[in-house]
């Protein structure tokens, strides 16, 4: 009972762990040495992963549909569907509070879309920073970074991902109507206390992609001219999936990107991303996808068990959870955190259930190699910079993504050096673990290779 609960209310934990950690053949990637805390990573040797393209596409045929059609194609014609508020005269739209730090709700197609934010009118010059959190999390991790931000002069937004944190859960029911469409009046909203998103009856795919688009439709609305996108775990699959516009049939972002910072960073939605990794086998790949069929068809994908641990969660056994993930500095797990892990899972109804089920169930998306691949020289000239705990066991240093970013810094990869990372004696969520080393590292990027 404990085990399974764990399963669940630590985000992914297993999956991830798994995910990061596939058995490789004996050779095939070089061994980082990385020396202590806040180090570079620099020695790396040789050439870390081996471009087998052909073969990722071989073993991708029944993980990925390149071509997944999100619910809603958007019509590019259709600009009027969002009001425009340019951030310049957001302080009017949102009516002469004193307060600079304010919590909103975004209605974005119909759904409530929690946001932290802090704007003020002075930090203009300064580029735009957009939040995205990882699985299960929200907003309330942020609040050391979202302080340290603009502290130092920029405005932030930290949003809560649709179904998560204290957005809107949707309910996918079979009867339920497609996404709706903003109708453009009542857009923004204060927030109340503890309030969370309306639920609705709508149909929603949860992917990478529709987390772009609602990073991006939030950058189209406000207007935001420079933008720089943070994200830790998922949340950095889905900057990357806005900074390249991979998201969105007219992407707004992509060309007002001005530089990435994640913290982190996660292969996919989900673990099933880890079989492209082109060193497995064959067998490996077959059997590895069979273990996830079964849990998928077991546990992830199973609403009934899913709904009932969700009722049967506690804020201990989620503090414990938590603890575990912040492993060099547990005492950061306070009350604010754990009750914000822990009301959702209360709150959300079968929605809430369903954006678990989707999550662990789902397309992946691309990998961050996918990414990089894809989008080489977009992503080659932008700044890049990489923050990694290396104490975290979701997204190891040493696992695909890690080893990925290791080699791209070390060996020069992007050609022009925009990529940058560091490495923090921290877990997962290092940011609200260690919050002074990890800002200084963050701020000493944002004044070297963003704001020059
Ligand atoms: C889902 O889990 C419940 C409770 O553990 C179990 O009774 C049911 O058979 C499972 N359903 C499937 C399809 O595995
Ligand atoms: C990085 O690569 C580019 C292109 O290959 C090269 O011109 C540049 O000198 C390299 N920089 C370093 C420091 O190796």
């Amino acid at each position: 009972m404990r085990f399974l609960i764990s399963l669940f209310s630590v985000p992914v934990l297993c999956s991830w762990g798994f995910s990061a950690r596939p058995s490789r053949r004996p050779g095939a990637h070089p061994l980082i040495r990385v020396g202590g805390e806040s180090t570079t990573c620099r020695r790396v040797h040789g050439c870390g992963r081996r471009r087998g393209r052909s073969r990722v596409r071989r073993i991708g045929w029944r993980l990925q549909s390149s071509t997944s059609e999100t619910v809603e194609v958007r019509d590019p014609a259709d600009e009027s569907r969002l009001t425009v508020t340019p951030l310049s005269t957001w302080f009017a739209a949102v009516g002469g509070q004193a307060e600079q730090r304010q919590q909103f709700f975004w209605s974005w197609r119909g759904h409530e879309i929690f946001l932290d934010s802090f704007a003020s009118q002075e930090n203009l010059d300064k580029p735009t920073v957009i939040l995205a959190h990882g699985f299960a999390a929200s907003t309330v991790y942020w609040r050391e970074t979202i302080k340290a931000l603009s502290e130092d002069g920029y405005n932030v937004f930290a949003l809560d991902l649709l179904g998560q944190g204290r957005s809107s859960k949707p309910y996918s029911n079979d009867g339920g109507g497609p996404l709706l469409s903003d109708t453009g009046t009542g857009s923004l909203r204060p927030a109340l206390p503890s309030e969370v998103g309306k639920n609705t009856e709508t149909n929603v795919e949860y992917s990478i992609s529709l987390y772009g688009e609602m990073v991006d439709d939030f950058a189209r609305q406000f207007k935001l001219e420079e933008v720089v996108l943070m994200g830790n775990s998922i949340g950095s699959l889905v900057c990357l999936s806005a900074a390249t516009g991979d998201c969105c049939i007219d992407p707004y972002l992509s060309s007002r990107v001005r530089g990435l910072c994640l913290f982190n960073c996660g292969i996919g939605l989900n673990s099933m991303n880890v079989l492209k990794n082109p060193d497995f086998s064959r067998f490996q790949v077959a059997l590895f996808s069979g273990l996830f069929g079964a849990l998928n068809a077991l546990i992830f994908g199973n609403r009934t068990l899913l709904r009932y641990l969700l009722n049967v969660v506690t804020e201990d056994l989620l503090r414990d959870a938590l603890r575990s993930l912040y492993p060099r500095n547990p005492d950061r797990v306070d009350e604010q955190l754990v009750e914000s892990f822990y009301r959702p899972a209360k709150t959300g109804g079968d929605g809430g259930v369903d954006v678990v089920a989707q999550i662990y169930t789902n397309e992946a998306g691309y990998t961050p190699m996918e990414y990089h691949d894809r989008y080489k020289d977009l992503l080659d000239s932008l700044p890049l910079h990489l923050i990694w705990g290396t104490a975290d066991v979701v997204t190891p240093l040493t696992g695909d993504v890690g080893v990925f970013y290791c080699d791209r810094v070390a060996n020069n990869r992007s050609g022009k050096q925009t990529t940058s990372i560091e490495l923090v004696d921290a877990g997962h969520l290092l940011f609200d673990e260690k919050p002074e080393e990890v800002h200084a590292s963050m701020f000493k990027w944002l004044n070297r290779k963003v704001v020059t």
